[in-house]
């Protein structure tokens, strides 16, 4: 009798704390909070070891040091490795709550080993891949005590003088927003608390990718129309997929900063689209607040910030300064700062560091799992499949394992660090196999000689340090020459090295620098047979050369493994599958250059009659488009049809076509669906992707490939600011390319 009653007791208790009546353990924490414990969560320091910005004033160590002991600094971020992260969290758990530390970091493409920079896995045209991946950098990560990466940047841009053009996935929303969703997938994974995943975090929140004439950090104005349609959707599918933070941009979008956007980051992210996570400035863009002229100063820079939704402040210190004395005040209510508090600490506990705030520090796991062979082989399968094939005449490509004589020029051939790429994390300064290395380990019996060419980069690289390109010391011109004189084939491998391109590093010239163009020229002279292999972190202007070059490959800065995946491609070990992510331009005057451009009033066409919307010295069109890349084999498409005449609410429409691998050898096609809305409340694009997919063909085999289409899926934000569609013509493509491809139409009913 005794047992039951004591049993029954035990049901009651456990019952009486059932959901409804469960205790909240972050809300209990926030309970026991002081002003100061809470304002100290909002506050982000960065590292000493490593600045991603400008670099504060005062010496902060010791105060930060200070801060973590007194529980007043909830997040640093550039603090790497099991040991760092592990002694920073001890000082913390010391403090008098014991509330652990976020550790953040730019975990962009690869924590130690280093995958092709995202604008060249978005090249791959497989999302999947970014999922797998972020699922290796987090893993890296997490061994080595970070919590959080400030990844993926999801932000579309259409400028290539952008520098940060290459952090993302180019042009297009469509899929931009997959490779979106997929990179948040990778990060966090099934479970935040697991061990080996980390917070991803959707940035930067937003339009930072169109900033008036590229120039990084510049003013954005854009209508609500192209924030809805273009800019938003990638944001919006980090939040499907989970995302757990999302950081402010720098810049003013109409003349109010992003930081201080109420209406988008608390009405949209955490109202309409109801994101639960929290939002972090970017580097000081609280305290920017004051350069854009909105906030006198520092204080009303918290304020603006804090009511907007802003959540943690990323080295402004607005919020360590002032945020006390506004609550104080009466100036802001203190249920914000609870907000925002709250948000933060049910991150840290998804991230399972209130359970164990150690998980993530473990100096074997780091020792076992960076540069793990498997991720050194999974950073080259997709190194490959990022290189895009531009032009391939005479089949000059692919290059002989035996018999030819190759001649391999150019500075960026020997590089072991540029192809790392920029925001390289915890990369090994030097440690990626270059292309001289990759080249010579694919050449049996065919000859090798390299030539260095003139001195491309004439100052130290880095993340911080301005570029210098050598314009006045030629030497090294005559001995590649030389060189290409007695080779078969030649191959240059001209471009940028990677700190010409990410943040601050815009530029107005997209043309190849230093003596890149008169190398290649004089290399033409003496041998026609040149393959142009690009290093670059954005589309560059090659239009003078292209009708004189044979064959051009974009290999981006393809990461750890970037000599073995480009030398796979150059000696057919594997054929190139790569599509463009953006619009290659032929000239930097047609910046911003983007396939889904409207039609206009007056659209030019072969005619190219004069009154209309043209350039008098060169045409419109890309130097090569959207979606566009060659193979070493050739592919047909045939037989396009459409399933139904109409589609109407509630119905799907599939749209199908058949693909033949015309050529010789094995190769994959990325089909492309394009529609174009014909009449509607708005002008829309003359061509958006609603579909793409990547087939592998044996030679003479065919496939039929069928796309499925549902009403919302056209869905656009019309003139009423309302998603939907109206009854009309929507023709519909299915091509290798933006510019090509089989044509039909259906009626929205
Ligand atoms: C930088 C970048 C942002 C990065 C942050 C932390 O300024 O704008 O993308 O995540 O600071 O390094």
């Amino acid at each position: 009798m005794r047992t039951c009653i004591f049993y029954l007791l035990v049901l009651l208790l456990v019952t009486s704390c059932a959901p409804g009546g469960e205790s909240d353990r972050m809300e209990d924490l926030l309970e026991k909070m002081t002003i100061e414990e809470k304002v100290g969560q909002l506050i982000q320091y960065t590292g000493r070891w490593e600045m991603t910005g400008p670099a504060p004033g005062n010496d902060y160590a010791q105060t930060g040091l200070q801060k973590i002991e007194s529980g007043e600094l909830g997040s640093m971020l550039n603090v790497t490795g099991a040991l760092a992260t592990r002694n920073a969290q001890e000082l913390a758990l010391n403090s008098r709550l014991g509330i652990p530390m976020i550790f953040g970091y730019d975990v962009i493409h690869g924590y130690r080993t280093m995958f092709p920079m995202p604008l060249a896995e978005a090249a791959t045209w497989e999302p999947g891949l970014a999922r797998l991946t972020s699922r290796v950098a987090a893993i890296e990560a997490a061994a080595a005590g970070l919590h959080w990466t400030f990844a993926p940047m999801v932000d579309i841009a259409r400028d290539a003088r952008w520098g940060r053009i290459v952090e993302g996935s180019g042009e297009d929303p469509f899929l931009g927003s997959l490779f979106a969703a997929e990179r948040v997938k990778g990060f966090q994974g099934e479970d935040l608390s697991a061990n080996n995943t980390i917070a991803a975090c959707a940035k930067h929140f937003a339009a930072y990718g169109f900033v008036e004439g590229g120039r990084d950090y510049n003013t954005v104005d854009v209508s609500e129309h192209t924030l809805q349609n273009i800019i938003f959707p990638p944001f919006k599918a980090c939040v499907d997929a989970g995302v757990a933070t999302f950081m402010n941009a720098f810049n003013v979008i109409g003349g109010v900063p992003s930081t201080g956007n109420s209406a988008m980051v608390k009405g949209l992210l955490k109202g309409s689209w109801g994101f639960e996570g929290f939002v972090v400035s970017d580097w000081n863009s609280v305290g920017e607040m004051i350069e854009h002229g909105v906030a006198a100063d520092q204080k009303e820079a918290a304020q603006l910030a804090i009511e907007a939704g802003c959540d943690m402040d990323m080295e402004g210190y607005c919020y360590e300064n002032h945020l006390k004395e506004l609550i104080e005040s009466g100036e802001v209510a203190e249920a914000l700062l609870d907000e925002a508090v709250l948000r933060i600490l049910r991150v840290k506990e998804d991230l399972g560091l209130f359970d164990d705030p150690y998980k993530y520090c473990d100096k074997e796991r780091e020792k076992e799992l960076l540069l793990h062979p498997d991720h050194l082989a999974l950073a080259r399968e997709v190194g490959k499949r990022s290189l895009v094939l531009l032009k391939n005449n005479e089949a000059l490509l692919p290059l002989r394992k035996s018999g030819q004589k190759i001649a391999l020029i150019g500075e960026l051939a020997a590089e072991k660090d540029s192809p790392l790429g920029n925001w390289r994390a915890q990369a090994i300064a030097n440690s990626a196999v270059s292309v001289l290395e990759g080249v010579k380990a694919k050449a049996e019996d065919s000859q090798v000689f390299f030539e260095k060419g003139p001195r491309y980069v004439s100052s130290e690289t880095g993340f911080l340090t301005p570029l210098e390109i050598n314009t006045t010391d030629p030497r090294g011109i005559k001995e590649a020459v030389a060189a290409a004189r007695r080779a078969d084939v030649a191959v240059l491998v001209l471009g940028e090295n990677c700190f010409q391109s990410a943040e601050a590093r815009s530029v107005t010239d997209i043309s190849l620098k230093g003596f890149q163009k008169e190398l290649l020229d004089k290399v033409l002279e003496v041998n026609e047979n040149v393959v142009l292999v690009l290093m670059n972190g954005r589309p560059l202007d090659i239009s003078e050369f292209i009708d004189r070059i044979p064959a051009v490959l974009v290999a981006w800065h393809p990461g750890s493994e970037s000599g073995n995946a480009i030398a796979d491609v150059l000696f057919g070990d594997y054929n190139p599958s790569g599509r463009l992510p953006l619009s290659w331009p032929r000239s930097v005057g047609q910046l911003p250059l983007y396939y889904n451009a409207k039609n206009t009033g007056r659209p030019t066409d072969e005619r190219n009659l004069v009154n209309t919307s043209r350039y008098i010295d060169l045409s419109n069109d890309p130097l090569f488009p959207f979606g566009f890349g060659l193979s070493y084999t050739s592919f047909e498409y045939s037989d396009l049809q459409v399933s139904e005449p109409g589609l109407g609410a509630g119905e799907s429409i599939e749209i199908r076509a058949t693909i033949t691998n015309t050529g010789e050898v094995f190769g994959e096609e990325v089909v492309q669906l394009y529609v174009r809305d014909v009449a509607a409340s708005v002008s829309r694009p003359v061509r958006e992707l609603k579909g793409f997919r990547k087939i592998g063909l044996e030679p003479g085999s065919s496939d039929e490939v069928t796309f499925t289409l549902k009403p919302d899926d056209l869905f656009y934000f019309g003139a009423d600011r309302q998603w939907g569609i109206d009854p009309g013509t929507i023709q519909v493509w299915i091509g290798p390319n933006a510019m090509e491809g089989l044509e039909s139409s259906f009626e929205i009913q």
